[in-house]
């Protein structure tokens, strides 16, 4: 039996990959992808060496993971429940699907991953899986094994020679997910949400009050609806998102702290620090003010709720998911050109917005002598005929109130 395991090179993952080769009795091959959360991959290749992985695959996803799944999601302008930016939830699909052409290259009829039975990770993990092959098995470790606390982890773990760092004998302070899109973070200290995050949660942003007093101007220029360039300077998507979580990080911007609910149907809460996206998604809301038509504009922002929520539970690979995207992605294609935002004491705030393919009309809009451009005397018919309706039934009401 061999399976093929998400594995990040944290204790956690370990112990997965130690306890399904000992109890489960299979061999077990490692999947570690660099999407951009900053931590050195190299000791993950050593440790799965040591533990005796059958083979080890390490692998930059970082220019796929914000080409192909954050730039697609950022056309939609997508939040979940208003505020969240879906840092963790866009990324699942993407290793789901290396899991399962890992599998496929190795002969593999298994994948497994570290989320538990509480939350949505396990779901997009798997809805993503089974959506690219119906034939594979998955193992959720968290949901099966009998080491339910930390203590017995802990012994799992020194039983089988697995190195704990020091902080990790006791309590994780909270969980952690990250990558270039966002941090987050929840559990333990978290978990009351009456109680503030202390500022330590925080490890890509400055506070607001410590960041500069000076904003700073930065210009983010778009093609077809994704950043192709910052100040002038042309970039890749992974070195534009990179980029602008260091100017949002410096000034403060993106973080986040909200309670909300998952989709297994508890409430969670969470810190989450998204300082480029959420640059981005302000920008990309500048560019759209002006490229795009009014009735394309109210259509896509209408469906966004729904985008945002298919990929919040898990339904990335999914047909609804497809036709919207296409419906999106359709609206996006005069969406060109440079909005200037300001950044400033965690905010940020388009100041300025120019474009090729700009809809706006000085000449209909101005307030001065418009040259004939447009007749004020049309909005008149166009008032007294969307009144109608509204006469008549102020009329009737009149009458039947009293
Ligand atoms: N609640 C977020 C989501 O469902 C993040 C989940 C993973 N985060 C974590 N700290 N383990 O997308
Ligand atoms: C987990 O349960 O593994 C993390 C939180 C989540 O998936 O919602």
């Amino acid at each position: 039996k061999k399976v093929v395991l998400a594995y990040s090179g944290g204790l956690d993952t370990s112990i997965i990959l130690k306890w399904l080769q000992t109890e489960y009795d299979c061999e077990v091959i490692t999947f570690t992808a660099d999407l951009g959360q900053g931590e050195e991959l190299e000791p993950a290749r050593k440790k799965a060496e040591m533990m005796g992985a059958t083979n080890i695959y390490i692998e930059d996803l970082r220019e796929e993971f914000v080409r192909d799944f954050v730039f697609p999601m950022f056309r939609a302008n997508a939040l979940y429940e208003g505020l969240y930016l879906l840092g963790t939830s866009i990324a699942r699909p993407l290793i789901s699907k290396r899991l399962v052409e890992i599998a496929a290259a190795e002969g593999a009829d298994a994948v497994s991953h570290g989320a538990t039975g509480k939350g949505n990770d396990q779901i997009r993990f798997e809805l993503a899986a089974y959506a690219l092959n119906p034939e594979i098995k998955v193992v959720a470790p968290w949901r099966e094994w009998d080491l339910g606390s930390r203590t017995k982890l802990i012994d799992f773990a020194e039983k089988h020679q697995i190195p704990i760092a020091k902080d990790k004998r006791g309590e994780a302070p909270f969980s952690v997910d990250a990558n270039l899109l966002h941090t987050s973070s929840e559990g333990k200290i978290l978990e009351d949400p009456a109680e503030e995050a202390p500022e330590h949660v925080y490890q890509r942003t400055v506070s607001p009050e410590a960041a500069p007093d000076t904003p700073e101007m930065v210009e983010i220029t778009f093609e077809r609806g994704d950043a192709v360039a910052i100040n002038g300077e042309m970039m890749s998507p992974a070195t534009i998102l990179t980029k602008l979580n260091e100017l949002g990080g410096k000034h403060g911007v993106g973080r986040l702290d909200l309670v909300e609910n998952r989709f297994i149907g508890m409430k969670s809460r969470g810190v989450y620090e998204t300082p480029g996206g959420t640059v981005l998604l302000e920008a990309h809301r500048g560019i759209e003010q002006i490229t795009l038509d009014s009735g394309a504009g109210h259509l896509k922002d209408s469906i966004m709720p729904r985008y945002a929520e298919l990929i919040y539970n898990g339904f990335w690979f999914s047909p609804e998911r497809e036709m919207l995207q296409a419906l999106i992605d359709k609206s996006q294609e005069h969406v060109s050109g440079t909005v200037r935002v300001k950044l400033y004491k965690g905010s940020v705030t388009t100041v300025a917005r120019w474009s090729d393919e700009t809809l706006y009309s000085e000449e209909h809009v101005t307030f001065e002598d418009d040259m004939g451009a447009y007749d004020q005397s049309d909005a008149q018919g166009f008032i007294q005929l969307n009144a109608l309706r509204l006469k008549l039934l102020a009329a009737r009401n009149r009458k039947t109130k009293n």
